[in-house]
């Protein structure tokens, strides 16, 4: 090993211990994830290269308008979207998660990600701040009931109410529900770490919550494959590389701290 990849690798590891120290040194710890801590689990992410929005443009497909002028065209996302999330499992990203939280080391998960994988790897107390893809909600009535795949041919769902039901999920132009917007904004505001761990850090309120965090005293954590807005302004350890490798080392350096 050449001396800078000796001084790479020690640097690295002190990263690791420092971040595991804040951890185990804090009352509070939130995570915040993006769709990057899933990639690893087969779901693309949204502007990576080849991402659903290359496929799918967001101003077509998931704005709140879009449906209401042309619901059974947003579906062919969202029909798309349900039957890759129907076979997906959480990765050692996710379950280093839910280790951390089984450890009493990670309050809550504030995810933007609609896949529910984190609760599948085990964590309990997630704030889901986009929604799930796995509900149907009716705009109309307000009632809500599981998404059937198998009615996928019949287009956009209908509601006994008789009106076209969207997925249960935050689409441009909607509010973020606002038990999930209050409680993070909260949890943001007294959390002594923050784990922000694949997100690009693009959409709002959601990529707010790092910088209400680190107004109110929090150490930040940020794990993605590459730098974010976030890296150079308020990260204070980068951990660069895939969620399924940087989360479980982090943790592990956790557990043997
Ligand atoms: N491990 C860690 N980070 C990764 C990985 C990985 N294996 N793969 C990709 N990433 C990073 C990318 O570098 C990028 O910074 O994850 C991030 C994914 O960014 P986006 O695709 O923009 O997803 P996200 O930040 O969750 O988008 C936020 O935008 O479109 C809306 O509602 C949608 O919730 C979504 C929100």
């Amino acid at each position: 090993m050449d001396p800078d990849s000796v001084q790479g690798a020690d640097a690295e590891e002190a990263a690791y211990t420092a971040a595991a120290d804040a951890i185990l040194n804090a009352a509070r710890v939130v995570a915040v994830t993006g769709a990057g801590i899933s990639v690893e689990s087969g779901i693309p992410d949204f502007r990576s290269a080849g991402g659903l929005w290359s496929k799918y443009p967001p101003e077509d497909y998931a704005t709140i308008e879009a449906f209401y002028d042309d619901p059974d065209k947003v579906w062919e996302l969202w029909y798309e979207l349900a039957e890759t999330l129907k076979d997906v499992q959480p990765n050692p990203g996710h379950r280093a998660l839910a280790e951390l939280e089984q450890m009493g080391r990670l309050s809550v998960v504030v995810t933007q990600n609609i896949d529910a994988l984190h609760h599948a790897a085990g964590n309990t107390s997630v704030i889901e701040y986009h929604g799930r893809a796995d509900t149907l909600y009716c705009p109309a009535c307000r009632r809500r009931r599981p998404l059937d795949l198998s009615q996928r041919a019949l287009g956009a769902p209908r509601c006994v109410c008789g009106g076209y039901m969207k997925p249960d999920v935050v689409l441009f132009g909607e509010l973020i529900p606002t038990t999930a917007l209050h409680l993070a904004d909260s949890l943001a505001r007294n959390c002594g770490v923050m784990i922000i761990v694949g997100t690009s850090a693009t959409v709002y309120p959601a990529a707010g919550l790092p910088f209400i965090a680190k107004e109110n005293g929090a150490f930040i954590i940020e794990c993605n494959t590459e730098s974010t807005q976030f890296t150079e302004t308020i990260t204070d350890i980068f951990l660069q590389g895939p969620a399924g490798e940087t989360l479980p080392r982090l943790v592990e350096k956790v557990r043997n701290r």
